[in-house]
C-alpha cells in the first residue's frame, strides 16, 4: 500500500508530504521512505491560522471557512505531488492527513454537570479527497478521546513501526511545536514503551522571536546562544501548571502567546535584554525535555543517544544544551535513516495502513486504564473521507 502522509505540526510553518510504501509481512510491518517534501504556508494563510488557534473568542463561522481553506490547500499540494510521484512510477493509493491542531484541550473541565476533554484538527478530509481523486483518512485523534483518552500522543504505535529496533533501545525526541518524547526498548529485550509531551518545543521561542526581533524563528539558536538565562523567570516557568498536572499532552494553549506575553512582560519588569528572554525560553525546553526523559535514562543505561526529530534537530544551540543537561549525545534521526522534517507525516501515512485494516493501535502503554468503564479499548484510529465519482449519465 502506497500511503501519502500530510501533517503540520503547532508550529503552523508549513505542511510536511511524505509517501511510503508499506508492507505486511508475517514477522510485522516493513516501511519504504518514496519520496517527501515541506511546503510553507502563505503568509496569510499562515496568520489566518494562528489567529485561530491563539484567539480564545474565533468566530465559529471563520473556523468552518479555515477547514475548507486548508482542505483546499492540502488538497492542492497532495495533487501535485502525486502527480509528480505518478512521473515517477509511483501511484498513491490512499492519502493520510493529521491536519491543523487549533485547539487541544487535554485537561477535563466542567461542562454543565459534565466533565469533558477535546482536541480539534482543521484541513477538510473531503476537500483532499475531492482534490486529488484519492480515499483521504484523517480525524486521527477524535476516537483515542472517545475511548477516554487525551487525543495525544496518538503516534506512538506508528512511530514505534518506524524506529524500533531489535537489539537497541531508542529514545526518540521531537521538539516542534511542543516537544514530545518516544521510548521504544529493544523488541527482543525487555521494558515496556513509554511516550508523552514533555512540554514546549520551539513556540515560545517563535513567539518571542516574532515580537522582540521580527523573525519568525531563531535560526541555529543564535539569539538565544547571545543571552544569559534568567534563573528566576526560568524557575517561574518551570512552576506552569503542565509539569504539575497529570496530562500527557500540551498546546499552544499553555505554551503559546498568553505565556509569551508573560515572558516579555517581566522582562520589561526586570530589565532583561531580549536574547535573554531566548536563552531562558529555550533552557525552558531543554529543561522539560529532560525532566521528562530522566526516568527512562535512569532506568535504561544502554541508552547511548537521544535521536531528534522535528525543526528543532536543526537547532545547533538546543541541541549543544540539551547534549550537557541531559549527559547524552544528542543525534538526528536522519543518522538512522529518517528526515528529521517528515517523521509525524510518515506516522501518520503508517496509521492509516492500521485504520484501513480496522487494527487499533495502542496510544497508552502506561498500563493504568484511563477510566475503568473503558479500561479494555483501544481505538481504531482514523475516519475516512472517499473522493467523488463522475455522474452516470
Ligand atoms: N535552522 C533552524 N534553527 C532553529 N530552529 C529551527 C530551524 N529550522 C526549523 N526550526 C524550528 O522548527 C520549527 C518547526 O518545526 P516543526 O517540527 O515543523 O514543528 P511543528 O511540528 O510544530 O510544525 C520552526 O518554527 C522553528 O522554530
Ligand atoms: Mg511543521
Amino acid at each position: 500500500l502506497t500511503v501519502l502522509g500530510l501533517n503540520s505540526g503547532t508550529s503552523a510553518d508549513g505542511l510536511d508530504l511524505a509517501a511510503l510504501t508499506i508492507e505486511r509481512r508475517p514477522t510485522g510491518v516493513r516501511v519504504v521512505y518514496r519520496a517527501g517534501r515541506t511546503r510553507k504556508y502563505p503568509p496569510a494563510l499562515r496568520r489566518r491560522i494562528l489567529t485561530c488557534a491563539d484567539s480564545p473568542e474565533y468566530p465559529l463561522a471563520d473556523s468552518i471557512y479555515l477547514d475548507n481553506l486548508l482542505g483546499e490547500f492540502y488538497g492542492r499540494e497532495a495533487a501535485a505531488f502525486i502527480q509528480k510521484l505518478k512521473r515517477r512510477g509511483i501511484r498513491v493509493d490512499v492519502v493520510a492527513s493529521h491536519g491543523q491542531t487549533v485547539r487541544h484541550l487535554p485537561k477535563k473541565v466542567a461542562v454543565g454537570n459534565t466533565r469533558q476533554r477535546g482536541t480539534l484538527q482543521l484541513g477538510s478530509i473531503d476537500m483532499i479527497a475531492a482534490a486529488t481523486g484519492v480515499v483521504t483518512v484523517g480525524d486521527f485523534r477524535q476516537a483515542d478521546i472517545a475511548v477516554g483518552n487525551e487525543g495525544a500522543p496518538v503516534t506512538v504505535a506508528a512511530t514505534g513501526r518506524l524506529f524500533a529496533d531489535a537489539r537497541s533501545p531508542r529514545l526518540i525526541v521531537n521538539v516542534g511545536g511542543m516537544s514530545n518524547y518516544f521510548f521504544f526498548p529493544a523488541t527482543r529485550g525487555q521494558g515496556s514503551i513509554a511516550a508523552a509531551d514533555c512540554g514546549p518545543g520551539n513556540s515560545l521561542c517563535d513567539l518571542l522571536c516574532d515580537r522582540l526581533f521580527g523573525e519568525t524563528f531563531d535560526k541555529g539558536g543564535r539569539h538565544a546562544a547571545a543571552g544569559t538565562v534568567s534563573q528566576r523567570l526560568l524557575t517561574l516557568l518551570l512552576a506552569e501548571p503542565f509539569f504539575k498536572d497529570k496530562t500527557r499532552s500540551t498546546g499552544r494553549e499553555a505554551f503559546g502567546p498568553k505565556l509569551a506575553d508573560r515572558i516579555i512582560a517581566f522582562g520589561d519588569e526586570f530589565g532583561l535584554e531580549s536574547e535573554d528572554l531566548l536563552a531562558t525560553a529555550a533552557e525552558l525546553t531543554v529543561r522539560s525535555i529532560a525532566a521528562a526523559v530522566a526516568p527512562i535514562l535512569a532506568a535504561t543505561p544502554m541508552i547511548d543517544k537521544m535521536y531528534l526529530t522535528g525543526g528543532g534537530a536543526h537547532n545547533r544551540f538546543l541541541c549543544k544544551r540539551l547534549a550537557e543537561v541531559c549527559r547524552l549525545p544528542i543525534g538526528s534521526v536522519a543518522e538512522l535513516g529518517f528526515d528529521p522534517d517528515l517523521v509525524e507525516a510518515m506516522a501518520f501515512a503508517v496509521m492509516v495502513e492500521a485504520c484501513l485494516r480496522s487494527e487499533a493501535l495502542p496510544t497508552r502503554f502506561d498500563h493504568t486504564p484511563p477510566s475503568r468503564k473503558r479500561e479494555t479499548l483501544t481505538a481504531v484510529l482514523g475516519r475516512i473521507a472517499q473522493p467523488p465519482q463522475r455522474a452516470r449519465e
